[in-house]
């Protein structure tokens, strides 16, 4: 179970959805909902440090995101780019170290080089970790996981736990998100963090990814306090026998 001071979580997790859907009801092209999709990403890691979270995770580009037209994936990706370029000074400004998780594959070789840099320069910060995730799969990581596992230890001669396993993903380290916020109303888990959010609180929004400020990200920590975890086990003061 993880701690938290004042009930703010100590991990969040945020599945980035309606940049499409703003852009489009604006009359403009998908690719400028993304465009403010990085600036609302801005704010949203700005803020979580403003709170004192500790891990802030954002699901920025999932596998399954290589089935889009390639002018949409292409324009997603030099928007990465130039999002991490960009941001990494604030980033060293506010302390804020990097990471990014995800299936390096497909990644061409002029953004894997700019996510190394900015992990590299911000690898001693230690007031929040922000987790980017592009190019991840849920079930990816659990696969990557089970490879490494039987690469290191080709005999099967392991004593296999939860703890363990754990130390595979591509979160080691990194505690389970607590709560987990996703916007434009759609009600998934979209193949996120699949292991790790077992008992992450859900929490969904109506309001669309670009639209998202420290007002929305605040009502979505309110929500958080009024929950009740109890990670399968029953509250003491109902303990009745
Ligand atoms: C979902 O909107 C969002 C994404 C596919 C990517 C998340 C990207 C950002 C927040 C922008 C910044 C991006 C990077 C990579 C720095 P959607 O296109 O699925 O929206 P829709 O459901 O309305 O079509």
């Amino acid at each position: 179970m993880n701690e938290y001071k004042d009930n703010i979580p100590q991990h969040v997790s945020i599945i980035m959805d309606g940049n499409g859907r703003w852009a489009l009801s604006r009359g403009m092209e998908r690719k400028e909902g993304h465009r403010c999709g990085a600036e609302a990403m801005r704010i949203a890691a700005e803020f979580a440090v403003e709170k004192g979270i500790s891990y802030l995770s954002l699901f920025a580009f999932s596998e399954e995101n290589w089935g889009r037209p390639k002018w949409e994936t292409d324009a997603l990706m030099t928007l990465l780019m130039d999002t991490i370029h960009d941001e990494t000074p604030n980033m060293m400004k506010n302390n804020v170290r990097c990471l990014f998780i995800g299936n390096r594959n497909n990644l061409n070789a002029d953004i894997l080089q700019q996510m190394d840099k900015c992990m590299a320069e911000t690898a001693c910060n230690n007031k929040m970790t922000l987790i980017i995730a592009i190019n991840y799969s849920g079930k990816w990581d659990i696969l990557q996981a089970v490879k490494q596992l039987l690469m290191e230890n080709p005999s099967g001669d392991i004593t296999l736990s939860q703890d363990v396993f754990f130390n595979y993903l591509s979160t080691a380290g990194i505690p389970d998100p607590d709560l987990m916020i996703r916007t434009s109303g759609e009600m998934r888990i979209s193949n996120f963090m699949l292991w790790q959010m077992a008992y992450t609180e859900l929490y969904f929004t109506p309001v669309l990814w670009p639209d998202f400020r420290k007002s929305d990200f605040e009502a979505a920590l309110e929500a958080f306090k009024k929950r009740k975890r109890r990670f399968g086990k029953i509250e003491e003061s109902i303990n009745i026998p």
